[in-house]
């Protein structure tokens, strides 16, 4: 069938890309030292199949050819592109993520960029297909879903390398959105294995600002949400460098809240005692919290926070009914 075919082909993809960062000498150059300057062990290169796609050898799109692929279903898995009857690579020159549904296939790649001030995004990644619907698929669950079980938690942080240098690093029960959009489909593919959430998104504005939609995604759908906040400007995968396991494992430990304590960290920073800012923030929560489903979670929060602020927890539950009327 097509769907079979165009699995071959990723398969194929996938080796030819992993198979050139070994044995060839432009992706040993290139790929291989990318990788390893990154501080990846060859055990990681190898576990989550990373790769390179050359850009002055011979073409994954002419040897793919030759092998009798047919270029219709390349271009349909975004591997192949045409310019005025020119085929050519889509990830020439980027070093490749593949990434694998829950069973280990692989449905599409994330290729990275190698230049530091290129114009082109530094991440391409493949379009949607028959195999890849991104809104369902979670960069590295194939290899944390065990661990996630395990833990009876999951981590969730934005990007590849994230992913990557967390399980290097011991950490194993941890999946990527693939960028800052969480979808209520990635979430439902976490619920088979937890109902347990830490967020973990890049300590800068961006990912501050998706860390607050996020949870409010994931409290609409059950789960309990916990965040952790690096210290500015690291993400999961440079903090997990610059500290190493035990220190990575403690700094989880140590500094992760539930969504309360978190948005009282971001929005009353260095503005204690200003009463506009406690009053947005208590609306921010009481917001957050008339989202659960479950009643008596919601009023377990409800009388943490009334605790919390010093609130009679019957005026937090009276804005929290209206939140709640308006939202029927
Ligand atoms: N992303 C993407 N396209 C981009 C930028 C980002 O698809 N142009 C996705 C990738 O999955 C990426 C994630 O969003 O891993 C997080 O983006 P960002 O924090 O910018 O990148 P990092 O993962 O930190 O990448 P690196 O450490 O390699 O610089
Ligand atoms: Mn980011
Ligand atoms: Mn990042
Ligand atoms: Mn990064
Ligand atoms: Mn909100």
């Amino acid at each position: 069938s097509e769907r079979e075919s165009l699995q071959i082909i990723n398969s194929y993809a996938r080796d030819f890309f992993a198979e050139s960062i070994k044995s060839s000498s432009e992706g040993k150059a290139i790929g291989y030292s990318y990788f390893k300057e990154r501080g990846f062990t060859e055990s990681t290169i190898d576990k989550f199949q990373l790769g390179y796609c050359p850009r002055n050898e011979k073409s994954f799109t002419e040897t793919a050819i030759e092998k009798g692929y047919k270029q219709k279903y390349l271009e349909q898995l975004g591997l192949t592109k045409t310019s005025n009857d020119r085929r050519f690579d889509f990830f020439s020159g980027r070093v490749m993520f593949p990434i694998h549904s829950v069973s280990g296939k692989v449905l599409g790649f994330g290729g990275r960029t190698l230049q530091t001030n290129s114009k082109t995004a530094k991440y391409f990644n493949s379009p949607e297909s028959i195999l890849y619907d991104k809104s369902k698929v979670l960069y590295g669950i194939y290899f944390a879903k065990s661990e996630i079980i395990k833990q009876d938690n999951c981590f969730l942080v934005e990007g590849y390398t994230d992913v990557i240098s967390m399980a290097q690093a011991g950490v194993e029960n941890v999946v990527s959105s693939s960028g800052t959009s969480l979808t209520k489909g990635q979430i439902k593919l976490i619920q088979r294995y937890t109902q347990n959430i830490t967020v973990l998104y890049d300590s800068d504005p961006a990912g501050i600002k998706a860390s607050f939609r996020g949870i409010d995604l994931l409290l609409e759908e059950g789960m309990t949400v916990k965040v952790c906040l690096f210290p500015e400007g690291e993400d999961p995968d440079s903090f997990a460098k610059s500290v190493g396991t035990d220190e990575l494992k403690k700094y989880l430990a140590e500094n992760q809240k539930d969504f309360v304590g978190f948005k009282t960290d971001v929005l009353l920073k260095g503005t204690e005692n200003d009463p506009i800012q406690r009053a947005g923030l208590i609306k921010e929560i009481v917001g957050s919290i008339a989202l659960i489903p479950d009643s008596i979670t919601r009023s377990v929060y409800l009388k943490q926070t009334a605790a919390q602020f010093d609130f009679k927890e019957e005026t937090l539950l009276n804005e929290l009914n209206a939140i709640r009327r308006k939202a029927l």
